[in-house]
């Protein structure tokens, strides 16, 4: 029997590393955007990233280049 091939978006997660996502998945980013008051009011589009066939996005919370891996999840 033949292992079936997935096709489309796909995310992996890795063991004490990073989620990679593939599938030429939009990649964007959003803030939370504040009210007249200073108070949590909605989502606001910040950047859109360079489209790619995969992106390794941080897990770890201690990437120096947020919100993709940098490698240093292997230091911690
Ligand atoms: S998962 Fe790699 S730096 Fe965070």
């Amino acid at each position: 029997m033949n292992p079936v091939k997935a096709k489309g978006p796909q995310v992996q997660i890795t063991k004490d590393g990073p989620y990679v996502v593939s599938g030429k998945v939009p990649l964007s980013q959003e803030i939370i955007g504040t009210n007249e008051e200073g108070e949590s009011a909605k989502w606001k589009h910040s950047r859109t990233y360079p489209s790619q066939e995969r992106y390794a996005l941080c897990r770890c919370g201690h990437s120096s280049n947020k919100l993709l891996c940098d490698g240093t999840h292997i230091s911690i």
